[in-house]
């Protein structure tokens, strides 16, 4: 196979001629984690260090200030307003935990509420991979899983825009709470949103950072940077591996074991389950279908609200048309096999990506090179854009004092003792330095260094779709959950 190589061609050049990044398995859990790269060339390491992780240290020190006073002020001192709850888990980034109901056994204390709507359509929101994490003396968490019922009347909408609510909670799989239950109804919203804020942060949001590091690596290594895919990706592929691998492996990480890193928010150590968290998002959990194996899809996953019609409508309309023309090239002779070589690396690290012949098909590789450039711009942003900004950092409750509630009839929560001001401190600096989008270079700038001139003139025309698709959305009413002008090129946050 590596017979057919181009090393003999004298005239392609390599980014790292033959010395650049390669992924290997992670050493802190190989078979439950994306495969990490760990050997990151100094030139990326330095980049990296003078702008993203110089913003990083100037954040942590003169931003101290502004997070003690915000921790002053911010405090959340009333339960959680039920409709705010409900649209913020199906209209936001959390509406990507929407899942169709699959008559599984989690699905079984649901049962009293389902009968009650005969023909009625539900989902559910998982959030119990939080019951492997041990909390610090003091603190609590709890497995939660939410019941969500389309509103009635709604029969010629399309499924996305339909209006939802959050009809039922069940705690530790057992103890089923309606609004009914006030008292301990509120308590448990308290653990729902803390479920959902580590949901995203731990479950869902690694699977767009951490599986794309080797496709990163392998694309800067393997491809010559004549290559019309490396060409298209090399824009996107910026300050994304020293930030992955530092997140995972820095002693400075704000996921620690070191409980003074001041800034660190969790409400537990690395190694007391938030990592097991991590390896339920990407090796998922048996039985639960809201906890899929990650696997590598050539198009997004379908999200069931209005965001998801937002995600989507970026992928058809734009990515999906310029992936195209790049495809055609990259399958013409000249770049075929070393095409084909790219795809078989990649796909022996990463479960799901269409491996050698396969990619050789046009519509398989164009929607895998869509998906990439879309993950790493948008659809990675977007999550950062809504999880900061619609959710406030109070409002996420990644510490919780109260106890979880121990049955339909509980004490009334006592807000005041919920969350101290060291949490929400930790949270508000956390919370600016690392939750929210830091944009560095942008999307719509990039210069693709296209060599091929029907490449360029593609370049262009993807950048009108990309402002014909915010037009578009405009037209529709449906939200622009992240404005185009703020889109980063690539994974910088
Ligand atoms: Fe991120």
């Amino acid at each position: 196979m590596l017979g057919k190589t181009p090393d003999k061609v004298a005239h392609y050049t390599y980014l790292y001629p033959r010395g650049g990044p390669w992924p290997q398995p992670n050493p802190q859990r190989p078979l439950g984690e994306a495969p990490i790269v760990l050997g990151i060339p100094w030139q990326e390491q330095l980049l990296f260090g003078l702008t993203v992780g110089l913003g990083f240290s100037l954040s942590l020190t003169l931003g101290i200030p502004r997070a003690m006073l915000a921790a002053l002020t911010s405090a959340v001192d009333k339960p959680i307003d039920d409709g705010w709850f409900s649209d913020t888990l199906t209209e936001s980034s959390y509406s990507k935990f929407l899942t169709p109901l699959d008559g599984g056994a989690d699905e079984k204390a649901f049962a009293p509420v389902i009968e009650r709507w005969p023909g009625a359509t539900f989902y559910k929101q998982d959030f119990s991979a939080i019951r492997g994490v041990k909390p610090y003396d003091g603190m609590y968490v709890a497995p939660t899983m939410v019941l969500v019922k389309e509103e009635p009347g709604q029969e010629g909408v399309q499924v996305e825009r339909r209006k939802k609510r959050v009809v039922a909670i069940v705690v530790d799989d057992d103890l089923l709470l309606e609004p009914e239950q006030r008292d301990a109804w509120d308590r448990g919203k308290l653990f729902v949103l803390q479920g959902a804020a580590y949901g995203m942060l731990f479950t869902e949001h690694p699977n767009l950072h951490f599986p794309f590091d080797a496709i990163n690596a392998i694309s800067k290594s393997w491809l010559p940077q004549q290559h019309p895919i490396y060409q298209l990706l090399i824009p996107h592929l910026t300050f994304q591996l020293p930030l992955n691998v530092g997140v995972l492996a820095s002693r400075l990480s704000v996921i620690t074991d070191y409980r003074p890193t001041y800034y660190a928010p969790f409400t537990a150590n690395m190694s007391d389950g938030l990592l097991d968290l991590f390896v339920a998002g990407y090796q998922g959990v048996p039985g639960r279908s809201g906890y899929p194996e990650y696997k590598f899809r050539d198009r997004p996953r379908r999200v069931f609200s209005d965001y998801g019609l937002f995600l989507m409508a970026y992928y058809e309309k734009s990515f999906l048309p310029f992936a195209r023309a790049v495809a055609q090239v990259a399958l013409e002779p000249e770049w075929r096999e070393m095409t084909r070589q790219w795809a078989v690396y990649i796909a022996w690290y990463i479960d799901g990506f269409p491996g050698g012949d396969q990619i050789l098909d046009e519509d398989t590789l164009t929607r895998v090179l869509a998906h990439i450039t879309w993950d790493l711009s948008l659809g990675h942003a977007a999550d950062h854009e809504n999880f900061s900004f619609d959710v406030s950092p109070e409002q996420k409750f990644l510490r919780l004092r109260v106890k979880p509630p121990a049955g339909p009839q509980d004490e009334p929560v006592d807000m005041s003792a919920a969350v101290s001001w060291v949490d929400r401190f930790k949270m508000r600096l956390a919370h600016r330095t690392f939750f929210e989008p830091h944009v560095r270079t942008r999307l719509v700038d990039i210069d693709y260094p296209f060599t091929d001139a029907r490449l360029g003139i593609a370049a262009n025309g993807f950048f009108a779709e990309l402002r014909q698709t915010e037009a578009w959305l405009r037209e529709q009413n449906i939200r622009n959950f992240m404005p185009l002008a703020k889109v980063p090129a690539s994974i910088q946050f």
